[in-house]
């Protein structure tokens, strides 16, 4: 079965499925992204995912390429054509296409493509043992928090962690603090039992899996803190791990050479992701709007 895309306007077969030359997402990286998980045929926290598109839009001043109704209606019919039962439903958005010139141009509609297919979403062995990551230099702009589609500094950054036999990379400010994997936001469970991830600023993005979990542990009595920690008290932690749509609830066993708590996933971690995972079966249960 090819795939399909949705682009402008038309559901094509992924392999004629193009977009101009001059688009400024292919020039100049203009434009937004998000990525929401399907599971049993439906979106989970769509409505998170879709104020957060609302807002990177927003930032950078890219009209909506099409109203909420009808969006959530292309991502329903691009999840179905493609015949996606659990999976991801990826939708860039950019300001559109227009001669290479850097200011905004005048009367230009913004593109939108989206596209969906078939992934497991968390890896059984990753799950079970843990993953490692490595810690780097963040060397990306001021504006994290704008899901942008220019994430040069993120491939660059995931692609060390691979040659480095690792999962992740966390980045790391001028302080010493980390801020966030390349494509995942960063918890720990200190060496006191404290569960920490980074507070919502412009030096990470706000992830969906986040705002969700939070919510979930407010509503289960886990105490948290939301505030920045260092590379050397994560090292000390007794648990961390790592969030995302594609990736919820990941144990972390290792940053960079040291071996986090026992080397194995920890409790608090375990449990965690045993609540997430009734959040998104509850989401994946409910009436579906379209
Ligand atoms: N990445 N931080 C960054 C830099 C990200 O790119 C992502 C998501 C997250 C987690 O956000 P969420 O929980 O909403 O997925 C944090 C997506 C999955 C990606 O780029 O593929």
């Amino acid at each position: 079965m090819s795939r399909i895309a949705y682009v402008n306007g038309r559901y094509l077969p992924q392999a004629d499925a193009a977009v101009h030359i001059e688009d400024r997402g292919y020039q100049f990286a203009d434009g937004v992204y998000e990525v929401v998980a399907v599971q049993a045929g439906r979106l989970v926290d769509e409505v998170l995912h879709l104020a957060r598109l609302d807002r990177s839009l927003a930032e950078l001043r890219i009209a909506a390429p099409m109203s909420r109704p009808a969006l959530a209606i292309v991502l329903r019919e691009v999840i179905r054509r493609n015949r996606v039962c659990d999976g991801i439903v990826y939708l860039q958005a950019t300001r559109g296409v227009a001669p290479r010139d850097h200011p905004f141009p005048a009367d230009t509609r913004p593109s939108l493509v989206v596209t969906a297919r078939r992934v497991r979403v968390a890896n059984p062995k990753a799950l079970d043992e843990g993953i490692g990551v490595i810690t780097i230099p963040d060397i990306r702009w001021a504006r994290c928090d704008i899901k942008s589609i220019a994430l040069l500094p993120n491939v660059l950054g995931k692609q060390q962690a691979r040659e480095a036999g690792a999962y992740e990379a966390w980045q790391v400010d001028r302080d010493g603090m980390v801020t966030e994997g390349t494509s995942t936001n960063a918890w720990i469970v200190t060496a006191a039992g404290e569960l920490v991830t980074r507070q919502a600023s412009s030096a990470i993005l706000n992830g969906c899996t986040r705002v969700a979990l939070l919510d979930i542990a407010k509503r289960t009595g886990l105490n948290f803190t939301e505030r920045p920690f260092s590379v050397i008290e994560a090292k000390a932690a007794r648990e961390a791990f790592l969030t995302s749509t594609t990736s919820p609830v990941l144990p972390i066993v290792r940053i960079d050479e040291a071996v986090i708590g026992d080397g194995r996933p920890g409790p608090l971690g375990r449990k965690l992701r045993a609540l997430y995972s009734v959040h998104s079966d509850e989401q994946a249960a409910r009436p579906d709007i379209a």
